[in-house]
């Protein structure tokens, strides 16, 4: 999704029609107000959250939205698809809600799937340099072993992508069960590393992503808008200042 940022001046000429020399009489007569403030700029850089109006009608008013969607396994993490159900299908949120995915989950994965329509903030949570944590909890075919663990830390080399995976850290949690945490997501990450030891992947959850946890309260297929504070949580994020 485009950013969308723009000059007022730019922004105003093609909303109302005007040419943008004629804009500046606008600023001088105090017409355009941008976020509550009278506008006298027609450099000010703006986006799709920038709330202008003009003679006090709203020209553009959209708020960020950030939402936390409990999963269900069997629902596919994209816009569109032909044979699942998507994760925004099953929101219940307009068609048009501009709302897409930060951050995407297999079809047979369950747990914390996040949702926005600020892209901004989404290329942030997902940018790779970010390294920012996603955990999870695996239940495995095949009983676990101190093996895991060094071989996780490492990093494994993936022949496909050429590339060595970043150290993920591995908590046993019982004999079949372990706590995985990745700093990026590589197609099937997850699966495929246990793939290494020849152990299935019976269930795979996202616990987190960053300091976001997956509300507890939330069963599979429920959402919620996230707090301000789990919104700017992840440090460097900030999000869309509107919102904060
Ligand atoms: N690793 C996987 O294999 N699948 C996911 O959905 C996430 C991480």
């Amino acid at each position: 999704m485009a950013l969308n940022r723009s000059r007022l001046d730019r922004f105003l000429s093609t909303t109302i029609n005007i040419s943008r020399r004629d804009t500046r009489i606008l600023f001088a007569q105090g017409r355009v107000q941008v976020d509550g403030r009278t506008a006298s700029d027609g450099n000010q850089q703006i986006d799709r959250f920038t709330c202008i109006t003009f003679d006090g009608t709203i020209l553009q008013d959209n708020k960020p939205r950030y939402l936390m969607l409990h999963k269900p396994v069997g629902v596919v993490s994209a816009t569109r698809d032909t044979e699942h159900r998507t994760a925004l299908e099953i929101l219940n949120e307009p068609e048009n809600s501009d709302l897409h995915i930060a951050g995407r989950l297999d079809l047979n994965t369950s747990g914390l799937l996040l949702l926005t329509n600020d892209s901004r903030w989404s290329s942030r949570l997902t940018a790779p340099d970010h390294k920012v944590e996603k955990r999870y909890r695996v239940t495995l075919q095949k009983p676990l072993n101190d093996s895991y663990v060094k071989a996780f830390n490492q990093g494994m080399y993936f022949e496909f992508e050429n590339l060595t995976t970043r150290p993920a850290g591995f908590k046993q949690l019982s004999l079949f069960v372990a706590e995985i945490t990745l700093q990026e997501g590589r197609y099937h990450q997850i699966k495929r590393m246990f793939g290494r030891f020849r152990n299935p992947v019976l269930a795979l959850h996202r616990i987190s992503v960053g300091k976001i946890q997956l509300c507890p309260t939330l069963s599979p297929g429920q959402y919620r808008e996230l707090t301000s504070e789990e919104v700017s949580h992840i440090q460097g994020f900030a999000a869309h200042t509107r919102f904060l």
